[in-house]
């Protein structure tokens, strides 16, 4: 199977993400909609990668749907269909290739925060703990180590930079920015959302250590779910049988792929700017396992 890198659908208003097409539909109930076509390109510190990791696209929309599916009962969000035919006027050749990567959405207006919550202590967080005792401004019991689990997980908001990289902000920071009514449900919302996903997830042997999640407004002023939700690319997954608090974990997720490309920075072969290098045949492969094993515990 090739990697899907690129699409060029005749529909209007087309956004190309790092990783994800987006393009203006109609929904079946004449709402305003998105088509979010999940594609087989790999970001990595923000810049995409010269190849794809074929299917990556796939794994990454049935994990997705199966999430908005199980919270449907207690959170609103934005899926509204996974089935191309729900689009009109494409061909027969578009709507097989769009067939298991695709969601039809509520089309919102994207809050412009990233609402990262973390239920343990690792990457960027842990190197801010060992330096001042805290993560994102929020101090934490002294004593903990790499991969600790943090009792009460903590909400950590980011801004979502239209260039460059995202940076972290604080609760009032973000409030400012976005107003408190709005942060307060949404820190409520994605706290609740990633403790449902947790316990779920550890009964089927993984970790979810952190996790992203967006929020979007509708025209009338419902306040959805949206974008993609605890994914091997959003989240960081970990064997729950092999968890060791004082190391680095073995990760289903991208964390693979990361450390591939830190090894070419310290070598000397990448600098983390643009063009991204290309992935290996070996990474591909394993990087595909990580995410089938995943998506396979969670959602079979
Ligand atoms: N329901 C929705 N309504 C409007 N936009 C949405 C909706 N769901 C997701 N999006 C947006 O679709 C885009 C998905 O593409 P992708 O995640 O690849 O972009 P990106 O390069 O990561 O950019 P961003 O930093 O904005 O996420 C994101 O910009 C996301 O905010
Ligand atoms: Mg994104």
């Amino acid at each position: 199977m090739d990697a899907l890198l690129t699409t060029d659908l005749p529909l209007p208003n087309r956004r190309v993400g790092k990783v994800r097409d987006v393009y203006d539909v109609e929904l079946p109930d004449g709402g305003d909609g998105v088509l979010i076509v999940a594609s087989d390109r790999v970001s990595v510190f923000d810049v995409v990668l010269a190849n794809g990791i074929p299917g990556k696209g796939k794994l990454l929309t049935r994990l997705s749907r199966f999430w908005f599916e199980f919270l449907t009962d207690e959170f609103d969000h934005h899926l509204v269909s996974t089935n191309p035919r729900d689009i009109p006027g494409l061909s027969d050749a578009d709507y097989v290739a769009l067939e298991g990567r695709i969601m039809i959405c509520r089309k919102t207006r994207v809050v412009p925060i990233e609402c990262i919550v973390r239920g343990y202590l690792t990457g960027s967080g842990y190197k801010e703990y060992l330096a001042e005792g805290s993560v994102c401004g929020i101090s934490l019991p002294g004593g903990m180590v790499n991969s600790d689990k943090i009792e009460s997980p903590i909400f950590t908001p980011s801004t979502k930079a239209e260039e460059g990289h995202d940076e972290n902000i604080s609760f009032d920071e973000a409030c400012e920015q976005v107003g408190v009514e709005t942060m307060t449900a949404i820190r409520q919302t994605a706290m609740n959302v990633y403790l449902r996903g947790r316990d779920y997830a550890l009964e089927r042997g993984i970790i979810i250590a952190d996790t992203k999640f967006e929020f979007g407004w509708t025209a009338d002023n419902q306040l959805l779910l949206i974008d993609e939700v605890l994914t091997p690319d959003s989240s960081r997954f970990w064997p729950a049988d092999e968890w060791q608090p004082g190391q680095e974990q073995n990760s289903f997720d991208k964390q693979y792929v990361r450390n591939y490309t830190e090894e070419l920075v310290s070598q000397g072969r990448w600098d983390k700017t643009e063009p991204g290098p290309e992935l290996p045949d070996e990474i591909i492969e394993n990087t595909l396992a990580r995410y089938e094993e995943a998506i396979n515990r969670l959602a079979s």
